[in-house]
């Protein structure tokens, strides 16, 4: 651990004495704006990841109420263009930022109103904790939004949103602009007042060419960075979740451990993450499991799909229900326990985080 002993020198072993001279030296500093790594090496190197984010639970029996009177209060159109209400952690100054890289919010669609279409670099999904009704127009492609779905907008699609019934559906939306907003990258461009295509399928243009498990159109050769799948269907997850359990119950390696199935959302181009930026998965626990403590870089948010359990942060214990959602920092430790089988859906900032190759994981025991 060199890296570290000279960490130590740095922040401890270099104090000057406080001098005119010294006094001179830092007001010229500051005249020409510089800063000495020698009085900050704390923060700016950390002996691990200490984020300005902190663990917060959001309740859906407060985000709910919140936004359908959003909806009663607010019109949805051109200029705001969404009626989303972004989860600020209370660490990071009030910003509607979940975590440093990412942005959740919850999004509510009124009785036959339409979202305008729009495109941003920013990679987006909605997932959907329940309701039904709304239909999200990508690139031209009208995707049936439904309990359960996972529905992707990556980067640079046109997109909006219309509700064909007569009541109001709200769900989440993830996206990466905390990230892109520090980055610099974010571009934006208007489309149409209306969205493209008003019809109303059950399955997208996407999923009916792509959506037949193993099988690769050979029209579709090419490998695209984002994933060319427009929903991922609760039908489907829910099968995968289920069949991981009971081959468990057989004595089979099919779990990520004891009484925890997951899967991850995946480019079925690549096998990669579903968006350049953003990893979905979801997590399935059995009645009475727990998982271990873990540690790892980057920020996640879970929403809890169905069920009833706790999650552990820093050692805190929140007891969370349907709809809830939570932020779990960089390097924060955390774990999961389900009281009935309990249902999780996830994203995270994993893909930049390992890309970069700044990942790393700790877990209890293993
Ligand atoms: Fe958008």
């Amino acid at each position: 651990m060199t890296q570290d002993l000279d960490h130590d020198n740095v922040a401890h072993g270099m104090t000057p004495e406080d001098t005119p001279e010294l006094r001179a030296l830092y007001q010229g500093f500051k005249d020409n704006h510089l800063n000495p790594l020698w009085t900050q090496t704390g923060d700016l190197m950390p002996m691990h990841p200490k984020p300005q984010a902190v663990p917060h639970v959001w309740r859906w029996a407060d985000l709910l109420p919140l936004a359908e009177q959003s909806g009663k209060l607010v019109p949805v159109g051109r200029g705001g263009e969404r009626r989303a209400i972004g989860l600020a952690n209370p660490g990071l100054g009030g910003k509607a930022y979940v975590s440093p890289t990412l942005w959740a919010a919850i999004q509510y669609l009124g009785p036959r109103e339409t979202a305008p279409e729009h495109r941003h670099a920013q990679n987006a999904f909605r997932f959907v904790v329940e309701g039904e009704g709304v239909w999200t127009v990508v690139d031209g492609d009208p995707v049936r939004m439904s309990r359960g779905d996972l529905l992707l907008t990556p980067g640079w699609r046109f997109h909006g949103h219309h509700n064909d019934r007569d009541a109001p559906m709200a769900w989440i939306d993830g996206l990466d602009i905390p990230f892109s907003q520090q980055m610099d990258v974010g571009f934006f461009e208007f489309g149409s007042d209306r969205v493209t295509d008003y019809a109303t399928p059950n399955y997208s243009r996407g999923e009916r060419l792509w959506c037949h498990p193993g099988l690769r159109p050979l029209s579709q050769l090419q490998d695209t960075v984002a994933s060319p799948i427009g929903a991922y269907r609760w039908e489907h997850t829910d099968r995968a979740l289920t069949e991981q359990l009971l081959l468990e119950d057989e004595g089979q390696p099919a779990t990520v451990e004891q009484g925890h199935a997951a899967i991850r959302y995946v480019n079925p181009t690549t096998g990669d993450d579903v968006m350049p930026t953003i990893r979905c998965e979801f997590h399935r626990l059995r009645a009475g499991a727990q998982t271990p403590e873990r540690r790892e870089v980057g920020s996640t948010v879970f929403q809890v799909f169905d069920g009833q359990g706790a999650v552990v942060m820093s050692g805190v214990r929140h007891t969370l229900e349907k709809g809830d959602m939570f932020v779990i920092p960089s390097w924060v430790s955390w774990s999961l326990e389900a009281e009935t089988q309990f249902d999780l859906f996830r994203f995270s900032d994993a893909p930049i985080m390992e890309r970069l190759n700044f990942m790393r994981t700790m877990v209890d025991g293993g």
